[in-house]
């Protein structure tokens, strides 16, 4: 997903672009306002953590945009794509690294798990939102 701060920042088509190029292959795209249920219940893990308030407001303060992506190993490269949660430590040459400062404003976000990822899948798309597609021959 790219947050707020990511689709404000007019770096969604570069975000694209760069899970593309790592060959994967997208199956769900949206520009989407986030309610506050939807944001407590995605990050609802995060409840007690201090920052739990600010990264709600964060999150809702602008559309998001929602991307379902597939691929082998797709969560675990995606993860390795975006870089680490804080942008101060996160290697040069990933999303984060290369494009954002702060860890409140971290640009985007990325499942944690295959699991994490079906689960975020369902919370942030309806059926009929997910395109499977092949190729042409
Ligand atoms: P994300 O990958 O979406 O997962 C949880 C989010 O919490 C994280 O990115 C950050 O946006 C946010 N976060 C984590 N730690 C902090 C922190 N110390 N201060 C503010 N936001 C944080």
């Amino acid at each position: 997903m790219v947050k707020p701060d990511g689709v404000q920042r007019g770096l969604v088509g570069e975000i694209i672009t760069r899970f593309e190029k790592k060959g994967f292959k997208l199956t769900g795209l949206k520009l989407f306002q986030c309610s506050k249920d939807l944001a407590e219940e995605h990050y609802k893990d995060l409840k007690g953590k201090s920052f739990f308030p600010k990264l709600i407001d964060y999150i809702t303060s602008g559309p998001v945009v929602c991307m379902a992506w597939e691929g082998v190993g797709v969560v675990a490269s995606a993860r390795k794509l975006i870089g680490s949660t804080d942008p101060l430590k996160a290697e040069p040459g990933t999303i984060r690294g290369d494009l954002a400062v702060q860890i409140g404003r971290n640009i985007v976000h990325g499942s944690d798990s295959p699991e994490n990822g079906k689960c975020e899948i369902g919370l942030w798309f309806n059926e009929a939102e997910i395109v499977q597609w092949t190729p042409a021959q």
